[in-house]
């Protein structure tokens, strides 16, 4: 299988599930709030963590569709990042994914509660799966780590308490491993904890995770600035007018680029040993010269 006709077998199967979580339940007087979560979740995006989720578990052995919970709880989680980062308070963004942001559609409160919902339900996606509890358990409190303090809100508020003021590239990378590189790290090491994989091959997942989340995160400070809002779905140039310290205004295109390239060649070697067809390989060269 080549690496398109993997990354979309993936999709065909996490897209219909993440419909089925929140777009049926109707009749609800919380109606409002499921078109919340539901919007935004089944807005598009590229789905790399549940994509990583579902290699991970293949490649230690289970059948991807088994991990299929913990794929989606992933992508919940990030769903709810991105909404709270768009909020006034936050960013302060009105396009995500191509549509406007949540709470330009349905209010700030909504916006809010459906960021909450969804991280709650990330973690009870991941509880009532069929996985052997003590995977369960495991994963979720992985989950915990990339959301939390370590995690996604550590970072978030480092990166929203840093704005207007400069940034060494130390501290930089600090708060991008927490509000980017944790998840994604997570999102490798949920698919080999739920297929049972020995602490040596999470470990590895753990680090290609981070390796990919730090590239991941400066190509996105490149595509912030060189990129369209149509390519990307989102709006440019927010960086630099909420006063943002990012590698772009560190160091500039080309230093940046090579920076990408580095870290895309030390994942690579993380996962030299395991990448059997090389998906891995690919999915982090695609991503370091993605447009979107
Ligand atoms: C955007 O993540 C937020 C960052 C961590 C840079 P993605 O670029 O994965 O966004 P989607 O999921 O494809 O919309
Ligand atoms: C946000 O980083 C990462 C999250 C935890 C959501 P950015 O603020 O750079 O993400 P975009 O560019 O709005 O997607
Ligand atoms: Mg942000
Ligand atoms: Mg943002
Ligand atoms: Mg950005």
């Amino acid at each position: 299988m080549t690496y398109d006709e993997r990354y979309k077998s993936y999709l065909a199967i996490i897209e219909p599930a993440l419909k089925k979580y929140f777009g049926a339940r109707r009749g609800f007087e919380f109606d409002g709030l499921l078109d919340a979560m539901d919007y935004s979740l089944t807005a598009g995006g590229k789905r790399i963590r549940p994509v990583l989720v579902l290699e991970f578990a293949r490649l230690n052995g289970l059948e991807p569709e088994k991990a299929l919970p913990a794929a989606c709880a992933v992508e919940m989680l990030h769903t709810y990042s991105l909404i709270h980062d768009d909020l006034p308070c936050m960013d302060n963004d009105d396009l995500r994914r191509g549509k406007p942001t949540n709470h330009k559609v349905f209010g700030e409160s909504t916006a809010v509660l459906a960021g909450d919902a969804l991280q709650a339900e990330a973690f009870g996606a991941i509880l009532r799966s069929a996985l052997p509890v003590e995977a369960r358990a495991r994963c979720a409190e992985i989950l915990a780590g990339a959301a939390g303090v370590d995690g996604i809100c550590g970072g978030q508020f480092m990166d929203l308490s840093a704005e207007g003021h400069a940034l060494s590239a130390e501290e930089l990378s600090a708060l991008q491993g927490r509000k980017t590189g944790a998840l994604l790290s997570a999102a490798c090491m949920l698919g080999a904890v739920a297929a049972g994989a020995d602490e040596t091959a999470i470990d590895l997942a753990s680090q290609y995770g981070a390796q990919l989340g730090a590239a991941f995160q400066i190509r996105d400070d490149m595509l912030d600035v060189l990129s369209t809002v149509g390519e990307l779905g989102k709006p440019i140039g927010s960086d630099k007018r909420d006063g943002k310290t990012t590698f772009m205004s560190l160091y500039g295109e080309e230093r940046c680029a090579r920076m990408v390239e580095k870290i895309t060649a030390q994942a690579c070697a993380t996962v030299a040993g395991m990448d059997t067809d090389g998906f891995l390989t690919a999915l982090a060269n695609k991503m370091a010269s993605r447009r979107g």
